[in-house]
């Protein structure tokens, strides 16, 4: 998400400021500023959209070399993706500059009081409170800089990663740290400071990681540590054992495949803290405002579109089975152009990573007109869908930037599963069962980096695959709509014709066009719809049709009835399309390499779609 980079010493700040923003470009942003300062002159620009757009402003100053600037990416929460959002912030005398990653949660306070005293404020954010609060304090009564930003922290509530300058002292820099990452880089007079230890690893090695309430004054030879009740604190800088190369996302060709090998990451991250073995309930305290509301309900509807709608789907077929709850799943973009009928005990799930999708919010406006209970499963916090449903669950999978779903579909799978225990327990469902299904849940993370390791064969696979034009991907029961979310991967990124299919359909249409030139994807676990999938298997080869299966691992009987296998660990059969999802998602990215195609933002489609 945000970056933050700062430099104070004797070389040309502005090239180290753009080159740490380069570095930080890999969490995903929206716009990006800096601010330089040599003696009275200044360098202060933004830019929305990539950081070269901010280069080709920066690149105008030519000759411009200043010691000491301050630089951001910013990842819009409060406000908009526009300049005037864009940090670095500054007060109303343009003295002040800063940037900030972390959310002021008391600042609409802040910012009417000191709108009462004659601050006037240009953009939407929480941040810009902070710079006219320093600007106050310190104007006020001509006080340090270090001590206005102490004492400014000291009537805020939030997090925050700062770093603050003063056009009119440009041989000083103040910082600090409350729950957001600063990590100060620290070289033979000079200081590096970022919010990401990869922006600070080509100028020096010798850091000191801040705590949590701690600020730092520095100066180009010298700094000061103390907290925010001015205690003086000693810290020695410690040294970074990263190689440069690894930290970057260069290890990775694209974001895409990185995302893949985040899967299991992304899937602790979002059942962290959210799993009660012991009593097999799921603990989501996002949704405890509307708990009794929720197990009362008759009837659930999800809304959502693309990769996000096929996760809507998987969780249908979880919440009625184990929590006896009918849902319907509905693409966002039919909720308002249907008369869809919502009942009074009904209530609406939107799932959307970005959390901005303009058709999932529409359909969300609707279920809100209606007067139905409203909650959400969403990536992005502080978006739309987030401030508007009422009650949610994050993911916490921080920032997915390929533009394809991967990481956040997992994600979504194994929250829609924590939420068939939440309501299923209180809609009946056994401890031994709410046990069981948490318990194999937490197993799924391991399962899912032991899939990984199949990275090399499903390549070889996709590589002698490249050079067919049409698939058909087939699945039943929890893995119908894996076969949805198969053929949609290859589809955007490949650009190869797929359709997904239920298995039972394929004698209704698809199984026409079988032949040696059309193969058939077929997802076939070991589960209780096996042996209907393997007549499907055996229907297609007895047309000369081409198959990959994906089946559990030590099932023997299926490698000898089709061409290719790609195995997967056993698990429950609710959560085989958790599993199931890595293997799709490698085997599209490899066919799209292959093809040599822009994986990462395949033409015409976009991360976050806020348009209908
Ligand atoms: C776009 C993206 C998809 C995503 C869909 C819904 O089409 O390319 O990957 O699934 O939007 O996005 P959301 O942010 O609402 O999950």
């Amino acid at each position: 998400m945000c970056g933050i980079v700062g430099y104070i010493g004797k070389r040309d700040a502005i090239p180290i400021l753009m080159d740490g923003l380069k570095t930080l470009e890999y969490r995903g942003y929206d716009s990006a500023g800096l601010v330089g300062f040599k003696g009275e002159e200044v360098v202060f620009e933004k830019a929305v959209g990539r950081v070269a757009n901010l280069d080709e402003k920066i690149d105008k100053h030519g000759g411009f070399s200043g010691n000491i600037g301050i630089a951001h990416t910013r990842w819009a929460t409060h406000g908009g993706v526009t300049e005037l959002n864009a940090h670095p912030h500054t007060g109303c005398n343009q003295n002040i500059f800063l940037v900030h990653n972390g959310i002021i949660e008391n600042y609409q306070k802040i910012k009417d009081k000191l709108i009462e005293t004659g601050h006037r404020f240009y953009s939407e954010t929480d941040t810009e409170v902070l710079a006219h609060l320093i600007e106050e304090l310190r104007d006020k009564d001509n006080i340090l800089l270090e001590d206005a930003v102490r004492l400014a922290l000291q009537k805020i509530k939030g997090t925050y990663g700062l770093v603050v300058v003063d056009k009119r002292n440009p041989y000083k820099m103040v910082i600090a740290r409350n729950f957001s990452p600063l990590i100060l880089g620290v070289g033979k007079d000079e200081f590096i400071v970022a919010s990401d230890a990869t922006a600070i690893l080509r100028s020096t090695s010798s850091v000191i990681y801040l705590n949590d309430g701690e600020i730092a004054v520095l100066e180009p030879d010298k700094y000061r540590i103390f907290n925010i009740d001015n205690e003086q604190v000693d810290r020695t800088p410690e040294e970074l054992d990263w190689d440069i190369e690894t930290a970057k996302k260069g290890d990775f060709p694209h974001y895409m495949l990185k995302e893949i090998y985040e899967e299991p990451e992304a899937i602790k991250n979002s059942i962290r803290g959210r799993l009660d073995l012991e009593n097999g309930k799921a603990v989501l305290g996002g949704l405890s405002s509307i708990k009794e509301d929720l197990s009362k309900i008759d009837r659930l509807h999800i809304s959502a579109c693309g990769t996000a709608y096929i996760a809507g789907l998987v969780g249908e077929y979880m919440i009625e089975e184990y929590a006896g709850v009918p849902v319907e799943v509905d693409y966002a973009s039919e909720v308002r152009y249907r008369k869809p009928i919502f009942g009074k005990r009904d209530a609406m799930l939107t799932i959307s990573q970005s959390g901005e999708t303009a058709d999932t919010l529409a359909a969300l406006y609707e279920a809100k007109e209606k007067g139905i209970l409203t909650l959400g499963i969403v990536n992005a916090v502080g978006s739309t869908i987030s401030r508007e449903t009422g009650a949610g669950v994050y993911q916490h999978i921080g920032p997915e930037i390929g533009v394809a779903s991967t990481k956040s579909f997992v994600s979504q799978l194994s929250i829609l599963a924590l939420l068939t225990v939440y309501i299923g327990r209180k809609k009946g469902m056994s401890l031994v069962m709410g046990k069981r299904i948490l318990d194999e849940l937490s197993r799924i993370p391991e399962k899912m980096e032991r899939l990984l390791k199949l990275n090399d064969g499903i390549k070889e696979l996709a590589n002698r695959y490249a050079g067919y034009n049409n698939f058909l991907y087939m699945g039943r029961k929890y893995n119908f709509p894996m076969a949805l979310e198969g053929a949609l991967k290859i589809k955007e990124i490949a650009y190869v014709h797929a359709e997904g299919y239920a298995s039972g359909e394929m004698k209704h249409g698809p199984i026409a066009l079988i032949d040696k030139n059309f193969p058939s994807l077929i997802i076939c676990p070991q589960d209780s719809v096996y042996e209907k999938n393997i007549s499907n298997i055996e229907e297609i080869k007895a047309r000369g049709g081409i198959v990959i299966a994906i089946g559990t691992e030590g099932d023997d009987r299926i490698r000898n009835l089709v061409d290719d296998v790609i195995y997967i660990p056993k698990t429950l059969e609710m959560l085989t399309p958790i599993l199931v999802s890595l293997p799709l998602h490698l085997f599209a990215y490899h066919v799209g390499v292959k093809k040599g195609y822009d994986v990462d933002k395949p033409r015409n489609l976009a991360k976050s779609v806020t348009v209908e």
